[in-house]
């Protein structure tokens, strides 16, 4: 699908963006192996969620949705049934990732595959500390790759050094822990998002975190408790990010997930410059909140590297053009993660701003990026990748003429009223 987006002169409003992926994801897995009903309120609707929902009620869970409140009458740690058909995760790492510790330890086999994009994904990086517990995991097709066949067995400890910063393949390896007979160690060089030790913990795990080594000591069943899910930062970046740089703006996002493992978005643009309030904090089910107030700023650039990268993976897309408006060249390295997100986001973030006559300098780690630039209206291209789609969508508020975002439909997997919102402001 095509979507037009045409530049704006001001941005003035206050908004509530759907809710945190991350979140969501971890909610509904992490009910499906618990005792009792977890009822998950602000749940996000996005495609990538609803893959995590139908790959659990493939392993005989009773999964309700009404709007945006999801119950999960979960099974315990014990209780998944054999799939009769392949789960398909379609576009999310998210769920294929976290679901591989979840069933290398179940009394059964299955396979999991996903779309194009998730085939290319690496997978290695689960399937080795899996394997290393005892785990049958392989790629069917590809060594390391998707499609994944999953010989279900029991697992052993043990004590894994991640050799890349990832939430993902950290939570795997503690969802596997879940089922092993020891306490399992997992030493996290720079820390990743902990939304799966927070929400197991309230499950009733046992997972400690001293200086970045991760303890999970088994235990004998969790108990599913209601989720309030908090606005997803990530989403909520794209709106900071435009009242940032759209001149006369000023924007209030209520309600956002403010969790320190997530917020290098907001520290990086504060350091630019940026004028942005943090506001009303709160806490919600051990995550933190609040509302994030956003008003036009001249920016100046900077250089992003080392322990922050993690904690605004995501998000880097977006800052990239708030970059392009700052005054000076700002320099992103330690960003290599980003070559094995939905697509390469360095790549396709430098070719696709490229064509609105942005000046960026692709690097092995991340990018260089020239400030204040003037962007014409062009046709680009989504890549198929969401974050890309709304990144671009931003970069088009400033441009001077009318930009065509060509696959702009792949914002539904994690915000798919974005465009509207744009209106609404
Ligand atoms: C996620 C972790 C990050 C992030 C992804 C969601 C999660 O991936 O990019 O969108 O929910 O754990 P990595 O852990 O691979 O960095």
């Amino acid at each position: 699908m095509l979507k037009n987006i045409y530049p704006k002169k001001s941005l003035k409003g206050t908004i509530t963006v759907p809710g945190d992926k991350s979140i969501s994801h971890r909610a509904v897995m992490f009910g499906a192996i618990s005792k009792g009903v977890t009822e998950i309120t602000g749940f996000l609707t996005g495609d990538d969620c609803m893959s995590t929902i139908s790959c659990f009620r493939k392993l005989g869970v009773d999964i309700d949705i009404s709007e945006d409140t999801v119950k999960v009458y979960g099974k315990g740690l014990n209780g998944l049934s054999k799939p009769s058909e392949i789960l398909d995760v379609g576009n999310s790492g998210t769920t294929i990732r976290l679901i591989s510790g979840i069933l290398a330890a179940q009394p059964f086999s299955c396979q999991i595959t996903g779309d194009s994009s998730i085939k290319k994904r690496p997978m290695s990086r689960v399937i080795t500390p899996l394997s290393l517990m005892g785990a049958k995991i392989n790629g069917i097709e590809k060594d390391g790759f998707a499609p994944l066949h999953i010989d279900g067995t029991k697992l052993q400890s043990i004590e894994y050094k991640l050799p890349v910063a990832s939430a993902q393949v950290k939570s795997a390896i503690l969802l596997a822990s879940l089922f092993a007979d020891k306490p399992t160690t997992i030493i996290e060089p720079i820390a990743s998002r902990n939304h799966t030790e927070i929400m197991l913990n309230y499950f009733g795990a046992d997972i400690k975190n001293e200086n970045g080594k991760i303890i999970s000591s088994p235990v004998k069943q969790l108990y599913g408790k209601p989720v309030s899910v908090p606005s997803d930062i990530s989403s909520a970046a794209f709106f900071m990010v435009a009242g940032l740089i759209v001149p006369d703006s000023h924007i209030i996002i209520k309600n956002v997930g403010v969790n320190e493992t997530r917020t290098g978005i907001i520290n990086a643009l504060k350091k630019m410059g940026g004028n942005i309030k943090v506001l009303n904090q709160n806490n919600e089910n051990g995550e933190p909140v609040a509302d994030i107030e956003v008003t036009t700023s001249k920016l100046n650039a900077i250089t992003l590297e080392g322990s922050i990268i993690p904690k605004m993976i995501d998000e880097i897309p977006v800052f990239a053009v708030a970059a392009l408006f700052a005054d000076g060249t700002t320099i992103i390295k330690d960003a290599e993660e980003l070559k094995v997100k939905e697509s390469n986001r360095i790549a396709v973030m430098a070719e696709e701003l490229g064509k609105m006559g942005a000046n960026i300098e692709e690097t092995s780690d991340g990018m260089i990026i020239k400030g204040n630039s003037v962007l014409q209206g062009a046709e680009v291209e989504s890549h198929n990748d969401h974050r890309v789609a709304m990144s671009l969508a931003i970069a088009a508020l400033k441009a001077n003429s009318k930009t065509i975002i060509n696959n702009s439909e792949s914002v539904a997997i994690s915000f798919p009223s974005f465009y509207d919102y744009i209106e609404k402001l």
